[in-house]
Parts: structure tokens; sequence; C-alpha cells
């Protein structure tokens, strides 16, 4: 269900929290776990365009797996507390910024937003190794109009790609719940499974690796095409193990 936006005095709130509840849960992990994130050989650059609930929590993963984060908003002055809470891996940045850093992207913004990046930073997102699209249409958020756009043009993952033409996209984290990330990543047991659906072969891989670096396993479910059901309110939304998610995606085909 969406939430109302975010004050700023919430939003702090909110930020901070999710730094201390993914330390605390990083605390927790086992050693092994740590040595084997913290010591991964090749640290990615990674950015979110969008820092706000989702983006705070998913980032605030990739910098306890040793990975750089520069975390943007269109007010990156907001998200100074939070990244100090996060240690020297984190940096705020504007949009811009996000796009010269992160040879990784993690586009985690309202769904009205994403045509906008596309326009203001679309040759830059082209050029990247990989873009992971975080972003649902909501239709109580973002408009019944815009969700029916969205699924005329075959559903968020096939709009994404016509958004951001040439980028290398994965979508992925689409319906695991931001206040749930920190608990579920390394998690005793079988790990929670994350749904991943693409069209390119290299950035699949490349997600995969570091969705596992941060403590779940992917799965792949199909292309592009099988992105509309990488959002909530479908059978895949929610936290499912890596085998209950192959067999949903079964059943979707
Ligand atoms: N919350 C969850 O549990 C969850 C889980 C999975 C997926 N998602 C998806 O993730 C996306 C973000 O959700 P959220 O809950 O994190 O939202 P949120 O807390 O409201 O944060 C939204 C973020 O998007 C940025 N943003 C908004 N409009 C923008 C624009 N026009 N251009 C650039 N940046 C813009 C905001 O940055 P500013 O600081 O510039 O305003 C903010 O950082 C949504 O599509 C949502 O469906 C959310």
């Amino acid at each position: 269900m969406p939430q109302p936006p975010l004050t700023l005095e919430s939003r702090r709130k909110l930020l901070l929290g999710a730094a201390a509840l993914t330390a605390l849960a990083a605390a927790s992990w086992p050693r092994a776990l740590w040595a084997q994130t913290g010591a991964a050989a090749d640290k990615l650059k990674i950015a979110t365009i969008g820092a706000g609930r989702e983006g705070s929590a998913l980032g605030a993963l990739f910098v306890k797996a040793g990975h750089p984060v520069m975390f943007s908003s269109r007010h990156p002055e907001q998200l100074k507390e939070m990244v100090d809470g996060l240690g020297p891996l984190a940096k705020a940045g504007t949009i811009a910024d996000a796009v010269a850093f992160g040879d990784i992207i993690l586009l985690i913004v309202p769904y009205t937003a994403v045509a906008e990046v596309g326009r203001e930073h679309g040759p830059g997102l082209a050029k990247k190794q990989l873009v992971i699209d975080v972003s649902n249409p909501i239709p109580r958020r973002d408009g019944e109009e815009l969700v029916k756009k969205i699924n005329g043009e075959g559903g968020a993952g096939l709009a994404t790609q016509k958004a951001l033409p040439g980028a290398k996209l994965v979508r992925g984290f689409n319906a695991i719940g931001s206040g749930q990330l920190s608990a579920l990543a390394h998690r005793q047991g079988e790990p929670a499974g994350v749904p991943i659906a693409g069209d390119d072969q290299n950035a699949l891989a490349l997600a995969s690796r570091l969705i596992k670096e941060i403590g779940f396993e992917p799965v792949v479910v199909g292309g592009l095409a099988m992105g509309k059901y990488l959002v909530p309110g479908t059978p895949l939304a929610g936290v499912h193990t890596p085998a209950e998610i192959k067999q949903i995606a079964a059943t979707l085909k």
C-alpha cells in the first residue's frame, strides 16, 4: 500500500532508524559472512537515485557489504546525518553526482519520476553496467492514468526500458518492504529469495552477484516482460524462499 510523502523530520528519523537497524542486524551476522562480504575482492561503486524508505535501507546493505555507495536526492543535504551514520563508504550527492559516480545504479523513486530521470540522465545511465529498477507504478501514489499507461506498455519492466533506452536493466527488490530488508539480509537458515527480471545476461549475472553479497538469493524469473509481476500485490510480492519463487513464477508464464 502506498504511503504518504515524508516530512523532512520524519524522513530524518526514518533514515537514521534505517542506518541504526542495519548496523544492528549487521552486528549479529556471523563472522564468516562479514569476512566474506567485507573482503570481496572488487568493490563496485554503487549509487542510489532516490534515498527514501527503500533507497536508504537497500543502499545501507551495500555499504555493509563493503561497497562505496552514493545516496542521492534533489536535496542531498537532508541525507547528511544518514550517510554520516553509515561510515566512510557512504556519501550523499545530487542525482547528477550519483550518475557520474556509480558503476551500478539503484533506481528507487516513485514511478512518476522514472520518465523524468530518463529524460535528464538517460545517456549517462545507458553507459552503466547495471541499473537495478526497484521502482513500482502504484495507482494510489502515481495515479490511475499513469498505471494504465504503464500496463499498456507491457508493465513496469518494459516501460522502464522505454524510459531509459539502452540501460542494462534488472528489476529487483520491488516488493520487499524497506522495514524488512536489514532483518532478512543474511538471515539464518534458508536465504530470502529475490525475484529478478532482465534481458541483459551480463547485467543479470552482476545483479545476482550483488544480491548474494548482501545476503539474499536471486532467482531469475524471466526477461523484462516479467517485470510486471515484480510489483506489490502480485503472487511474487513479499518474502519467499527461492524454491517458492520458482514455483510461483512458473504459474505466471
Ligand atoms: N518503501 C518500500 O518498502 C518499497 C519496497 C520496494 C519498492 N519500493 C519502491 O521504491 C520506490 C521508492 O519508494 P520509497 O518508499 O522509498 O519512497 P520515498 O520514501 O517517498 O522516497 C522517494 C525517493 O524518491 C526521490 N524522488 C521523488 N521524486 C523524484 C524525482 N522527480 N526525481 C528524482 N528523485 C525523486 C525522493 O528524493 P527527494 O529527496 O529528492 O525528494 C526520495 O529519495 C517506489 O517506486 C516504491 O514503489 C518501495
